[in-house]
């Protein structure tokens, strides 16, 4: 979930005092760049790419997580990441959406906007997504309520818009729950959805911003066989529109969806390409498909 996202929600929800509370810095004012309003741009990928990153490197206590790592994301790609657990792919996406600063190297939304200058919740706002591993949804309200949430934090959208019934907003909204399979539980609390179903609804949610740039860490993790394969026509289907980082295990899950195909190793890039050219790599196939 994105911060602004998170401030709403809890907003909403009557939470907002204790949220406010924990993100006081010391001298008791607010956590810098939490909700900022940055003015959304349009992201330059004359280039061909939508994200790049170059020669990135960071340590956490003398330890290299990430280690030169140069990589980059074609516009309306799906690329898949794969690696060994530690290979540093959830750091690589905190790097992305600024939760961690790299020590060295540039990271870049098109060709234009330096990321490491913005904070986390301006990079949301410049339109990357990212879903983490554990589904933070908001449990006490319906998943309709979940998504028109979502979209109210979707700073094009005039305000104005919620006060018509049959307008725009409605109609995204019927058509989101159609895609996340979740059309026949709108008014379903969502604390009450599977766990496969609340990953779908916070994918729902995060579509619903209508981000540029949308990385999913493990999405699949602890679906069922049906979700799984439900969750990979999802991003198919999305495919071209937005453009996806997809980190997961499930190797029949990257099958299914995947083009072309990173693995990391040791903070790095070891291979590059169709699942099948890295699953035959020899390198590959010693440190990580072979264990
Ligand atoms: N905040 C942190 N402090 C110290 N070490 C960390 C931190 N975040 C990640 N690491 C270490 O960096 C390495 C990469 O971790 P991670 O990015 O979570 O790997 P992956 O997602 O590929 O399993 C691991 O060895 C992990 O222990
Ligand atoms: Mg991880």
């Amino acid at each position: 979930m994105t911060p602004d996202l998170m401030e709403e929600g809890a907003r909403r929800s009557g939470a907002y005092a204790r949220m406010a509370s924990r993100d006081k810095t010391e001298s008791g004012g607010r956590a810098a760049g939490f909700g900022r309003p940055v003015v959304p741009g349009e992201v330059d990928v004359t280039h061909g790419r939508i994200l790049y990153l170059e020669d990135v490197t960071v340590s956490f206590d003398g330890f290299r997580a990430i280690d030169k790592l140069s990589l980059d994301i074609a516009p309306g790609e799906l690329r898949c990441i794969i690696g060994p657990n530690g290979a540093g792919k959830t750091t690589m996406m905190d790097i992305i959406t600024g939760k961690t600063r790299p020590d060295s190297g540039s990271v870049f939304f098109g060709s234009t906007i330096d990321l490491l200058r913005y904070k986390e919740a301006e990079i949301a706002q410049l339109g990357i997504g990212r879903k983490f591993q554990k589904p933070t949804v908001f449990e006490h309200l319906t998943v309709y309520e979940n998504l028109e949430l979502a979209l109210k934090t979707d700073k094009r959208v005039p305000a104005s818009i919620f006060f018509r019934p049959d307008s725009e907003a409605s109609d995204r909204l019927a058509q989101m729950v159609r895609s996340i399979h979740l059309a026949d539980s709108v008014e379903r609390l969502a604390g009450n959805l599977s766990h496969g179903q609340k990953q779908w609804l916070e994918i729902g949610m995060l579509l619903m911003q209508d981000p540029k740039l949308l990385l999913l860490d493990e999405p699949v993790a602890g679906m069922t066989d049906e979700e799984t394969e439900r969750t990979a026509e999802l991003f198919l289907s999305l495919k071209g529109q937005h453009s996806l980082m997809v980190v997961e295990h499930d190797m029949s899950f990257i099958k299914t969806i995947s083009e072309k195909v990173t693995v990391l190793h040791e903070g790095a890039v070891l291979a590059e390409g169709t699942l099948e050219q890295v699953q035959s790599n020899e390198r590959v196939i010693e440190v990580y498909l072979g264990r």
